[in-house]
């Protein structure tokens, strides 16, 4: 495991060979592979992958989510010294859920009560969560929805989420989420529903709650360019599994695995104008069967043949950076990343200079 303690901050969640599995229709499907990760005091940490790639259900472990058909298999989760992964009761979860790490979900509408002002849904879980009732709860209701940027909190809190914008709601969420002074946010897609300049204003947002709220934030997302701007590290998932981990700069000025090389190639904010976007063939692995392998090989142009037999090890990169892939092995041939990879570097580079 990579020792990563960048910056002096503390590691506040770890993660240990995670493994999560359903049952469905009487057939076991393993949606985490043996995930470790490690997860420090007021980062943001983005965790990419493209859809069914298992970062929903890798997170929800940490809050007691998962569907009833699911379950840990193994691993630990370990959070302020007591294992997550050991938890059975909801009396136990009550103690994490919300007020230690909280979430905000992808679509803002299903997480908010159509039939209640959005006042009364935060004065709720202030009155659950901090012991304030009537017009103390309000008030810091009130104080909570102008933090979010809502303007004329006075007025809003009377109006039920449907008289609300989109952007306007998940700002609502958020101040749901934050009323409950968690450590730990993490941001589920938070944005897909909205418009791009509205989901950079959310981001933005919540990048600038992060202090105020001592947060440590996870974004999970299947678009990287959304929120490279605010990430501090990214960990790219394939198929149940992180194969690598690094710094923001790290993943995009010398990215490792082939999959992550795909990643960068596909999106469209670094791609050539003119050039067609470069799209990943295949398909990702059936999860009902056991993986032999790196999981991408089929996909990957650069496969060698043990990436058909067994899985890589983690190879380090730098002290902060890691990656699962048979191609670090110092036995391996010498690769060097597709062409649209230096071209993204540039891209990279560039709009680092403009942000
Ligand atoms: N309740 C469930 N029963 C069976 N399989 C499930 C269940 N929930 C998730 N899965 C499977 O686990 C895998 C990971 O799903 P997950 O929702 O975590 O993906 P994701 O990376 O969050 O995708 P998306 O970007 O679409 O949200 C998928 O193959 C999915 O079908
Ligand atoms: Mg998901």
């Amino acid at each position: 495991m990579v020792n990563l303690n960048y910056g002096g901050r503390e590691k506040i969640l770890s993660v240990e060979d995670l493994v999560v599995k359903f049952n469905l229709r009487g057939k076991v499907l393993t949606a985490v592979r043996g995930i470790s990760m490690e997860l420090y005091s007021g980062e943001s940490m983005v965790i990419v992958g493209e859809s069914g790639s298992g970062k929903s259900v890798f997170t929800k472990t940490f809050m007691g989510m998962l569907d009833l058909n699911g379950w840990i298999d193994s691993g630990r989760i370990i959070y302020k010294g007591s294992d997550l992964a050991k938890y059975k009761t909801e009396r136990e979860w009550l103690k994490i859920r919300g007020r230690e790490i909280a979430m905000v979900f992808q679509d803002p509408m299903t997480s908010l009560n159509p039939l209640k002002t959005v006042g009364r849904q935060i004065s709720e879980t202030v009155e659950l969560h901090r012991a304030a009732r009537g017009t103390s709860a309000r008030k810091i209701s009130l104080d909570i929805l102008s933090d979010v940027g809502i303007s004329n909190p006075e007025k809003r809190y009377d109006q039920y989420p449907h008289e609300l914008s989109g952007g306007m709601r998940q700002r609502v969420v958020i101040a749901i989420a934050l009323v409950c002074n968690p450590q730990v946010l993490i941001c589920d897609e938070p944005t897909t529903a909205l418009d791009v300049t509205i989901q950079a204003q959310i981001l933005q947002l919540l990048h600038s709650l992060q202090d105020k709220y001592s947060l440590t934030i996870i974004y999970i997302t299947h678009d990287l360019g959304v929120v490279a701007n605010v990430a501090d590290r990214i960990a790219v998932m394939y198929a149940g599994d992180i194969v690598e981990c690094g710094l923001c700069d790290e993943i995009f000025y010398n990215p490792q695995h082939p999959y992550t090389w795909a990643l960068l190639s596909s999106l469209p904010q670094l791609g050539v104008r003119g050039e067609p976007l470069f799209a990943i063939k295949g398909t990702p692995p059936n999860l009902h069967v056991e993986i032999k392998g790196d999981a991408f090989a089929p996909r990957n142009p650069y496969a060698m043949e043990i990436d058909f037999i067994k899985r890589p090890p983690y190879f380090e990169v730098s002290p902060t950076h890691k990656a699962r892939t048979w191609l670090l092995d110092p036995r391996a041939p010498r690769v060097t990343p597709p062409p649209s990879i230096v071209r993204s570097q540039e891209r990279w580079k560039e709009m680092r200079r403009n942000a």
